[in-house]
């Protein structure tokens, strides 16, 4: 794994960070010498955040700390970014982990699923976006990471929300890395398929095995799977990759 001990030491904020694919991402970028902004939403999430932000301190050496905010609310991104820099002193890396699904067919969706889901997928990553950005651009360095699905480049039944408010994650990202390419940072598009965590540990045995029959390598991913590729788009190696989306779906989308 690349590291950045030798040189300054650069810092990152991941959303969604208490728990499934954040934490891995969280763990990888720490384990690689970044330090860390654990951001996560709930009040119930705060003892899983806060420990797993000690423990990498700890383990790591790094910095590290937890910061409660709900990405749907701009002035809540703001106060995390804040909190961010004044930590480190500057922000090279934004992860877009956060996430939720409503599932449903369109006929039994209610309009609140549908709002609910693309505030906090879309709408929240554009206020991280936004933020990165200003911190960002200010010091010509940045790299932009959004989770994204092969769900909002393939769409799936039952999920007409999720998938639009990832498919607008691709547009979003794509814009901005032409947008913020003469200011050096590169943004791009992390697609997972099937990975093992609480939002796919919801769905059941049918479901599971409908969805199992689809992946090429004929298994789950880990989110250890995901926060690899994350630490590689977030190092020095990945500075000529900006404005695409790379799956990590084990074959799934083929
Ligand atoms: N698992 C998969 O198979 C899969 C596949 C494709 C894409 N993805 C994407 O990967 C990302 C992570 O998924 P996951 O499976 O690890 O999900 P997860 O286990 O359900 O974890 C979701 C994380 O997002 C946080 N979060 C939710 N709403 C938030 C909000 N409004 N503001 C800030 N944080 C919020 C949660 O914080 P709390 O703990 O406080 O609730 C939690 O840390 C998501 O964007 C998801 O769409 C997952």
């Amino acid at each position: 794994m690349e590291t950045n001990e030798s040189e300054a030491r650069q810092s990152a904020l991941v959303t969604g960070a208490s728990r499934g694919i954040g934490k891995a991402v969280a763990e990888a970028l720490a384990q690689g010498g970044f330090n860390v902004c654990l951001n996560y939403a709930t009040e119930s999430s705060r003892e899983a955040a806060e420990g797993l932000s000690e423990s990498l301190a700890g383990r790591y050496g790094v910095k590290a700390f937890a910061w409660r905010a709900d990405i749907a609310q701009a002035g809540e991104v703001l106060a995390l970014f804040n909190a961010a820099e004044e930590a480190f002193g500057s922000i090279e890396v934004l992860v877009n982990n956060a996430g939720i699904t409503r599932d449903g067919l369109i006929l039994r969706m209610g309009e609140e699923a549908f709002d609910e889901v693309i505030a906090v997928n879309l709408k929240g990553t554009f206020n991280c976006c936004k933020a990165a950005a200003c911190h960002m651009a200010r010091r010509r360095y940045g790299r932009i990471i959004s989770v994204g699905s092969i769900v909002g480049v393939c769409g799936n039944a039952g999920q007409a929300n999720y998938a639009a408010s990832k498919a607008g994650v691709v547009g979003l990202s794509k814009s901005l890395a032409k947008e913020l390419a003469p200011r050096n940072i590169t943004v791009n598009v992390i697609a997972p398929g099937f990975i093992e965590t609480d939002m796919t540990n919801a769905l059941d045995e049918r479901q599971r095995f409908a969805i199992m029959g689809r992946i090429a390598l004929g298994h789950p991913g880990t989110p250890k799977d995901v926060a690899s590729l994350a630490c590689f788009l977030a190092g020095k190696g990945a500075g000529y990759i900006t404005g695409q989306v790379i799956g990590v779906d084990g074959g799934m989308a083929l």
